[in-house]
């Protein structure tokens, strides 16, 4: 029967172009069911068989086996290839490029006012003295009068403070904390209080409207000037290296008696004398002294029992010391290209 013989060679062209293109597994497995599936055309034409003369249906069987056996090997080599492509797919898909840069996490840094408070703070606490805050705003009372500041200091003029009402100011110092502290510690003390300070001044690459200061005091039985001596000693050897020189002169303030002005030998010319120190040698740190007796008094102290000492430094000059910074304005500004370089 040529024409049963011909059918068959038809489905093996049309089924082997079918496999030949197909390009996903899902495609093949209906391509499989399409011609050897229960309803497929190959077991179709099987039926078909009884039609064909007996003599001849030896013969056709064959072909019908044959066409079978090479679409189902067909079929799996197809598969294997289309699996072998997904593989290769996966692969590409999950390659890395090593070579490619990474993506960069802009990470924050402590502002260079941070890190050196974070030093005073360890060395201080080290020594034995322990943290306090006072307030940013003050009364009259506590910025001046209580520390002994005469009616005609200079600082009580509203041309050099920052007044919010006719008693209330910006503290010009962090001192007021001495007064706060006496008012609810009982000796010995000793306390430290670091915190943001604004006077009047026009912005310069020397002087800001607002800086900061870190007060010390402590008070006990018996302190003398030694123990200042010997704190800030200690205070600036741990700060700037045991190679530094200090320097003790008399200075005036109204709440200490005797009053000083404390200096370290300058750590760029290590005392030879350059720009940074004026050619002097020194560059003073700042301002200490025996707390008066009539601060004590005030603070609710017997200066008859008790005695103290005091010393309050500016920490921006101590950071544009340590990192050479040639302005205070930097501080404050707060650009990045600035901040990232500590
Ligand atoms: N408050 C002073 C100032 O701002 C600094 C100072 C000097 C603080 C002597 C003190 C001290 O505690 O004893 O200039």
């Amino acid at each position: 029967m040529p024409s049963m013989e011909l059918e068959l060679e038809n489905i093996r062209l049309e089924a082997l172009k079918e496999i030949s293109s197909i390009e996903s597994i899902e495609g093949l497995r209906t391509i499989e069911i399409k011609y050897l599936g229960r309803k497929g055309r190959i077991t179709q034409i099987l039926k078909d068989l009884k039609d064909v003369p007996p003599e001849k249906r030896p013969e056709i069987g064959k072909i019908i086996n044959e066409l079978k056996s090479e679409i189902t090997q067909e079929i799996g080599s197809r598969k294997e290839l289309l699996e072998e492509k997904e593989r290769v797919r996966k692969l590409e898909e999950e390659r890395i490029d090593v070579t490619l840069p990474g993506i960069s996490f802009p990470v924050g840094r402590l502002h260079p006012l941070t890190l050196i408070m974070e030093r005073a703070e360890e060395i201080l606490m080290g020594l034995g003295f322990s943290v306090v805050e006072g307030f940013e705003m003050e009364s009259d009372y506590y910025n001046f009068e209580a520390l002994n500041i005469p009616w005609y200091h200079p600082a009580r003029d509203t041309q050099d403070s920052f007044y919010i009402t006719e008693n209330l100011l910006l503290r010009t110092q962090t001192s007021p904390v001495q007064i706060r502290v006496m008012e609810q510690l009982r000796p010995p003390f000793k306390i430290f209080a670091p915190g943001r300070v604004y006077r009047r001044d026009q912005p310069t690459a020397r002087h800001s409207p607002v800086f900061h200061q870190i007060e010390g005091m402590a008070v006990d039985r018996d302190i003398t000037f030694a123990d200042l001596k010997g704190t800030l000693d200690a205070f600036a050897r741990a700060l700037f290296g045991n190679g530094v020189s200090t320097r003790f002169r008399a200075d005036y303030f109204p709440f200490t008696e005797p009053s000083g002005e404390f200096a370290i030998s300058c750590i760029f010319c290590k005392g030879k004398g350059c720009n940074v120190c004026s050619y002097s040698g020194w560059i003073e740190i700042l301002g200490c002294g025996m707390v008066h007796p009539k601060v004590l008094s005030i603070g609710g102290i017997d200066p008859e029992e008790y005695s103290g000492f005091a010393f309050g430094m500016g920490w921006d000059r101590l950071a544009m010391l340590t990192y050479g910074v040639n302005d205070i304005r930097l501080f404050l500004e707060n650009h990045p290209e600035f901040l990232r370089q500590f």
